[in-house]
């Protein structure tokens, strides 16, 4: 069963939380440039919100990949919308992907609004989310 970690990132945050879960998993963690070379039964994928919406790239990334994508876990962060999710489950399923029901969404840094996170604390619990989640996916 294989594993991988993509994260798209303007200000680090995401990369933050993306190499927490892929130091968790002994998988390292690439940006959404890097082509999934194989298949992955899993591929963990970070995601947050920039003008109210996915970046781009991350749509693109699924678009590009589809074929060597088994299932996509989301992550990431945001100043004060909810996850990408629902973007990133939409644009999964327009590739026939398909989505895991959970995903892992903390604060993120944004003008004056939550100094310092993704902070030490949100990375273990991006780590423990990614630990439990490949237990429920059955990736051993
Ligand atoms: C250009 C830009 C636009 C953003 N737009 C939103 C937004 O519409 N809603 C929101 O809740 N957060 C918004 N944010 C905050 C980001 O979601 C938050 O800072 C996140 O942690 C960014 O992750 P990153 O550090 O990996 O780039 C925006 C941040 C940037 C840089």
């Amino acid at each position: 069963m294989r594993i991988e970690v993509r994260y798209y990132s303007k200000n680090g945050g995401t990369k933050k939380l993306a190499e927490a879960i892929g130091k968790a998993l002994d998988t390292e963690a690439k940006t959404v440039d890097a082509k999934l070379e194989k298949y992955a039964d899993v591929v963990f994928l970070g995601s947050s919100v920039y003008k109210g919406k996915p970046d781009p790239a991350v749509t693109k990334f699924i678009a590009d990949n589809a074929k060597n994508i088994g299932k996509i876990v989301v992550f990431g962060s945001a100043g004060t919308k909810k996850s990408t999710y629902p973007a990133i489950k939409s644009a999964a399923a327009g590739n026939a992907v398909k989505t895991a029901e959970m995903f892992f969404q903390c604060k993120g840094e944004f003008l004056f609004l939550n100094k310092g996170r993704p902070n030490d604390q949100d990375c273990r619990d991006a780590a423990d989310f990614a630990k439990k989640q490949i237990k429920i996916l059955g990736v051993t």
